[in-house]
């Protein structure tokens, strides 16, 4: 079960992220017409903040059950990062402060390099404290 959530939190995290990485890379390598992409980014749009929401709770459900507790490991790190980008993009989305959205993108990328390190060394914490 904690693989199958493991897997849903990251499909769920590209998805989130998608109308961001699809714009860039569709200007790169231009697959969709214009209006295609349009469509694409409008549905994403609409299902980034209830999936961001799921994305504050899968993950630390997913460490439980694979840990039996809550301890440093580069999965807490990577879960922490995502519940806090989630409050900065609701902070955004109420205040419309634009520092919260820099923010909001800033931890997003450091959610990017936290998953990396856990799906490729994800006991990379216990080496570096023992
Ligand atoms: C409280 C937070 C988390 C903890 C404690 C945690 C812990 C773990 C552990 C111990 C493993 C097994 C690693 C191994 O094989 O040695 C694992 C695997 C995995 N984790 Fe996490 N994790 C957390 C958050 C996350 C997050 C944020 C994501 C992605 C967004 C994620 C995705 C995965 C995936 C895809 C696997 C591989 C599952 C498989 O074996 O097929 N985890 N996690
Ligand atoms: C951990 C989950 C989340 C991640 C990784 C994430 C990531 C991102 C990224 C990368 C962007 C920039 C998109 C672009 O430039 O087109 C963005 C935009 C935005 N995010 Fe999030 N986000 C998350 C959760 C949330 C939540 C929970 C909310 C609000 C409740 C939210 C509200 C917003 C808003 C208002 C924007 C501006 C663009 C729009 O209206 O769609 N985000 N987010």
């Amino acid at each position: 079960m904690y693989q199958v959530l493991g897997w849903v939190s990251v499909i769920l995290f590209l998805t989130v992220t998608a109308p961001y990485w699809l714009r860039n890379l569709n200007q790169s390598v231009p697959v969709l017409k214009r209006e295609t992409l349009t469509q694409w980014t409008k549905l994403l749009r609409r299902i980034h903040k209830p999936l961001g929401i799921i994305l504050m709770v899968a993950p630390p459900v997913h460490g439980y059950l694979v840990l039996g507790a809550f301890r440093l490991h580069t999965g807490s790190l990577a879960a922490a990062t995502l519940i806090i980008t989630a409050i900065l993009g609701a902070l955004f989305y109420f205040t419309r402060k634009p520092g919260c959205f820099t923010s909001h993108k800033r931890t997003a990328l450091l959610s990017v390099i936290l998953i990396l390190l856990h799906l490729l060394a994800p006991g990379a914490v216990n080496y570096l404290l023992n």
